[in-house]
């Protein structure tokens, strides 16, 4: 069967496909019969490889995607009277279709951020009504790392919010669709931003960075998961033959002598956002709205120009308003894929000019 094959872009890093190490893991792990339900082997040692990362106390389980995790991280924790706490920019607020509220039936409160990143000063102005039976209580403070307009919390930042949402009797989640980015552009290990800092549990991705699909909800202190596992069973994310996310897992973080392939391509995929925001910046006509931190870059883009260069390298308009505009790489970008773009870019300003409306 020939496949359509769509051209290479920057629209999402869901775009790219399956890492080959990745692939060969799913190929190994399809032999035999195993047990199911995460009861196999091969789950038991992605959950050591996951206790590796964040700690021996480390408690992870696997679900289909980035949206149940995060609705059953907190789902898990919070009840219908509470409320979360999330920059206005989070996935959980904008991404999500109503998923948190519908399924937990609790409050999701969105914080002005101007970089997507929450501080204590912004959370505190939340913190009202404590104790009082007419109003949502604050339950935990959910956070993402790196955050959805690219930019990444120092371990220090991450500190001061668990230690505020400890404070508080709140929980610290971090959405980690892209924990490895932020972990390959801070130099650090997985337990250095998460299990350190004090954060209580983490929605793990990998899809973002080389796999095909799955994620785990990682509880990081004892006691909290409390009724996980029914309640993802009955949110139906209990998936049958986990071994193929566990297998996944397992080449992505790393078991025994092998590191996987998680920073090698988090790695690159920040190296594509740098290279593509320097060449940006260099031309007139664009302006930067975001430091590039990660594997997405965030610019003003002339919007005369944005259906021509988006037949070049798809992207998505992100401010209608403002044709501010996310670019974003992934572990396959090439640095073809960005000098073609910006050939593109430079074409246009020379032909018609970067200032012309
Ligand atoms: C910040 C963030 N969180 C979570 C997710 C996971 O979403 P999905 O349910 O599509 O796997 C995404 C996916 O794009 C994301 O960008």
């Amino acid at each position: 069967m020939k496949s359509e094959v769509m051209k290479r872009g920057f629209g999402s890093d869901n775009h790219s496909g399956v890492h080959p190490e990745i692939f060969k893991a799913l190929a190994e792990a399809n032999v035999a019969h195993v047990p199911s339900y995460g009861t196999d082997p091969i789950t038991l040692r992605a959950t050591d490889a996951i206790r590796k990362h964040f700690g021996e106390k480390a408690e992870s389980h696997f679900v289909f995607n980035g949206t149940a995790a995060n609705v059953l991280a907190l789902g898990s924790v919070m009840r219908s009277h509470h409320s979360v706490l999330a920059s206005q920019h989070a996935h959980l607020i904008n991404d999500e279709c109503g998923a948190p509220e519908k399924l937990i039936g609790a409050k999701v409160i969105s914080v002005a951020s101007q970089d997507a990143k929450l501080t204590p000063e912004a959370l505190a102005t939340h913190l009202i009504r404590r104790g009082d039976q007419h109003f949502s209580q604050v339950r935990a403070i959910s956070i993402t790392q790196p955050t959805e307009l690219g930019t990444v919390y120092s371990p220090e930042e991450i500190r001061r919010l668990a230690d505020f949402a400890h404070q508080h009797q709140l929980l610290l989640h971090v959405d980690g669709a892209r924990l490895v980015n932020a972990a390959a552009s801070l130099g650090v290990g997985l337990r250095e931003i998460t299990t350190d800092c004090g954060v209580d549990i983490v929605s793990l991705g990998g899809t973002k960075n080389g796999m095909m699909f799955g994620e785990a909800v990682v509880f990081l202190r004892p006691g909290q998961s409390g009724d996980f596992k029914y309640v993802r069973k009955q949110w139906m994310q209990l998936p049958s033959k986990t071994r193929f996310i566990a297998a996944q897992f397992l080449a992505l973080l790393g078991e025994g002598d092998s590191e996987g392939v998680w920073r090698k391509n988090a790695l690159h995929a920040n190296a594509m956002a740098k290279r593509l925001s320097e060449k940006l910046q260099r031309c007139p006509s664009v302006r930067i709205t975001q430091k590039t931190q990660a594997n997405a870059v965030f610019a003003i883009l002339p919007k005369k120009w944005v259906g021509t260069l988006r037949e070049q390298a798809f992207f998505y308009v992100w401010n209608e308003a403002t044709f501010e505009c996310r670019l974003m790489t992934s572990w396959d970008t090439e640095p073809g894929d960005i000098d073609g773009f910006i050939e593109k870019l430079e074409m246009l300003e020379r032909d018609q000019g970067a200032f012309s409306s």
